[in-house]
């Protein structure tokens, strides 16, 4: 048996590390947001598409009809399905993960270390930011992590509940996006979503399961019917 040469190893780690891009961008420092709200992590649980991606303009290849399903864990982290699709052709890909929150306590905005199944071991977790979010509707997500003593690599995604943003948030998330995101290399791209691009998703198929987006249990003819028993026996 042939062995595989080191450099053609090398070569195809190279070519898939360049070949899809995650929409990261290389920067010497990371943005603050001012921002600071109480976050409800039940609240945020449940399915999101990302319908917009900081973009590295020179990237070729994009990943597109990206789902994701957030389930709260332990400790007010979340468990991560995630699938997407690269050009027309492809079927979803998948990936899981986890977040875990960092310095949790007094941060003033939700801050959480991210690490997917598909992410090199060699590689940090990914630092995120939730800098703002209506729960229902939107969110605006913030990635900064540092790669070495002098850079860090930088990426922001829109998410919404629905494939694409609800008509009443638009203009709220863009007035957001160019108030905070104003260097020269902050350029968005749309996220594409429409249905006969994107194959179906399990990940769409999940279920919903915290407190923000449950129907609510008690019906009103199950309260009547309770108070009727308690009247009954008592
Ligand atoms: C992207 O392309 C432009 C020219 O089109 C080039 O000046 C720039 O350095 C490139 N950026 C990266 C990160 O490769
Ligand atoms: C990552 O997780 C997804 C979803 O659970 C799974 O389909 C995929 O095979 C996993 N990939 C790796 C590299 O473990
Ligand atoms: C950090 O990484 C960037 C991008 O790969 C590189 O341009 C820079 O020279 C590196 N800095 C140090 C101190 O290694």
């Amino acid at each position: 048996m042939k062995t595989i040469p080191f450099w053609m190893i090398a070569m195809a780690y190279l070519w898939c590390a360049v070949d899809v891009s995650h929409g990261m961008l290389l920067t010497t420092s990371c943005m603050t947001f001012e921002e600071d709200y109480n976050f409800k992590e039940d609240k945020f649980d449940g399915t999101w598409y990302e319908v917009r991606r900081l973009n590295d303009h020179n990237a070729t290849q994009h990943e597109d009809c990206v789902v994701m399903n957030y389930k709260l864990g332990e400790k007010g982290s979340f468990e991560i399905r995630e699938s997407y699709q690269v050009g027309d052709e492809s079927a979803p890909i998948y990936r899981s993960g986890k977040a875990e929150p960092k310095v949790f306590q007094d941060a003033r905005i939700p801050k959480f270390l991210e690490r997917f199944n598909t992410t090199d071991p060699a590689d940090p977790d990914i630092s995120i930011d939730i800098v703002a979010t209506d729960y229902s509707s939107y969110a605006v997500v913030y990635s900064c992590t540092s790669i070495n003593s002098t850079h860090h690599i930088e990426s922001a995604w829109v998410l919404s509940r629905q494939p694409a943003l609800a008509k009443n948030v638009v203009e709220l998330v863009n007035l957001f996006l160019e108030s905070r995101f104003t260097r020269d290399d902050h350029k968005w791209r749309a996220t594409i979503h429409t249905a006969d691009y994107c194959k179906p998703t399990s990940v769409e198929t999940l279920p919903v399961y915290g407190a923000g987006n449950r129907i609510p249990v008690l019906s009103i003819p199950v309260v009547l019917l309770g108070m009727l028993l308690v009247r009954l026996f008592f």
